[in-house]
C-alpha cells in the first residue's frame, strides 16, 4: 500500500503511516496545485490531504486505485464526500484534539479585538507611549456581557464552556438544544437574528454547508450593535467579507477578530488597513501539542481505511453500510 501525503505534516504521523505503509510526501514547502495532486495520486491507495487542497470529483475519480482519504482537519468542506462515497472511499478528519486549541484562539482574538492588544502593543513598540492617559486605547469590557455563539457542536461548545470565569449570559443558535451548555452556562437557544441583536461578541463555529455561506451579510451585520465584535475561526465564506469590510469602515460593529477569508489565502485588501481588526492566519489549530496529535489521528485513521476497518473518525460511514 502507499499513501500520498500533499504537505509535510509533523514527524509523529509519518512515523505511524511508516510502520505500515510505503508512502510519499510532497517535497516542496508548499501547497499542491490540483494537478500535482492528480500526478502525485496516480497507482497510489491512500491520500492524506490538507484542509486547502480542493479534492473534488475530477481529483477522487482520477485514482482508480484509491481507497481511503484522511484530512488533516477537522473541517472537510475541502472534499466532495459524495464523489468519494460513490466511489466507496471512506473518508476522515481530526475532531476532538483541537476543540480546546481552537477555542482558545477565539477567545484570544475576542480579547484582542476587545482590549486593542495589538494596536496597544504597535503603538507601544513605536515608542508612542509618553504617560497614562484617560481616553487613550479604550476598549470594551469582556465580564458580564452576552456572548453569542453560532453553532454549537464541539468547538462552539467548548467555547461558550469557556466563558464560565467572565460571568456571561450566553446566547446560541444550534438546529439542536445543547443541554450541557444550558445547564452549565444557562445558555439560551434563540435564532440566529434575536442573537445578532442582543449580543456583544458574536462567534462563529459552524461547518461551511450551502446553508452557511454567507450566513453574515450586510443585512446581518447591521443588526449587530455597534460596539459588537464578530470572531470567526470556522470558515471564512461563513462572512460575506466584502459586506464586513463596509461594516468595519463604517462602525456598524466595533471590531472583529478572523482567522479565516473568504477566499484563503487571498484577503480583501482594505481589510488590511483597518485598525479595528485582528488577523491570524488560519492558524486556529496551530499549537505543536495539536498539530501532532492531528497528524497522529490522521494517521491512524489511514491505516484503519487501507486496512478495510471503519476509520474511528470517518465522516462518510455509509460507505460501509453494505
Ligand atoms: C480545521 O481543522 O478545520 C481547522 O480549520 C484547522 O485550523
Amino acid at each position: 500500500m502507499e499513501v500520498f501525503v500533499t504537505r509535510k505534516i509533523p514527524q509523529a504521523g509519518l512515523d505511524s503511516l511508516k510502520k505500515h505503509v510505503e508512502m510519499e510526501v510532497n517535497p516542496h514547502d508548499r501547497s499542491l496545485s490540483k494537478q500535482e495532486i492528480i500526478d502525485g495520486l496516480q497507482g497510489k491507495e491512500g491520500l492524506l490531504c490538507l484542509l486547502t487542497d480542493p479534492i473534488d470529483e475530477e481529483v477522487i475519480s482520477s485514482a482508480p486505485t484509491l481507497k481511503m482519504i484522511a484530512n488533516y482537519a477537522v473541517g472537510y468542506n475541502n472534499i466532495d464526500i459524495h464523489a468519494a462515497t460513490r466511489q466507496g472511499i471512506p473518508v476522515s478528519n481530526t475532531p476532538d484534539v483541537l476543540t480546546d486549541t481552537t477555542a482558545e484562539m477565539a477567545w484570544a482574538l475576542l480579547f484582542a479585538v476587545a482590549r486593542r492588544i495589538v494596536e496597544g502593543d504597535q503603538f507601544t513598540k513605536a515608542g508612542n507611549f509618553s504617560g497614562w492617559a484617560p481616553m487613550l486605547m479604550l476598549g470594551q469590557d469582556v465580564s458580564n456581557k452576552t456572548l453569542g455563539v453560532v453553532g454549537t457542536g464541539r468547538i462552539g461548545t467548548a467555547f461558550a464552556l469557556k466563558s464560565k470565569g467572565f460571568n456571561m449570559s450566553v446566547l446560541y443558535t444550534d438546529k439542536k438544544k445543547n443541554t450541557s451548555l444550558e445547564q452549565e452556562v444557562g445558555a439560551k437557544k434563540v435564532p440566529l437574528h434575536e442573537l445578532l441583536k442582543q449580543s456583544d461578541f458574536v462567534s462563529f463555529h459552524v461547518p461551511l454547508i450551502k446553508a452557511t455561506h454567507h450566513l453574515i451579510d450586510e443585512r446581518e451585520l447591521k443588526m449587530m450593535k455597534d460596539t459588537a465584535i464578530l470572531i470567526n475561526t470556522s470558515r471564512g465564506p461563513v462572512v460575506h467579507e466584502k459586506a464586513l469590510v463596509k461594516a468595519l469602515k463604517k462602525q456598524w460593529i466595533f471590531g472583529a477578530g478572523l482567522d479565516v477569508y473568504e477566499h484563503e489565502p487571498s484577503i480583501e485588501p482594505s481589510l488590511l488597513q483597518l485598525s479595528n481588526v485582528v488577523m491570524q492566519p488560519h492558524s486556529a489549530s496551530a499549537t505543536n501539542e495539536t498539530r501532532m496529535k492531528m497528524a497522529v489521528m490522521a494517521a491512524e485513521n489511514m491505516i484503519d481505511g487501507l486496512e478495510g476497518k471503519k476509520p474511528r473518525n470517518c465522516v462518510n460511514p455509509e460507505v460501509f453500510r453494505h
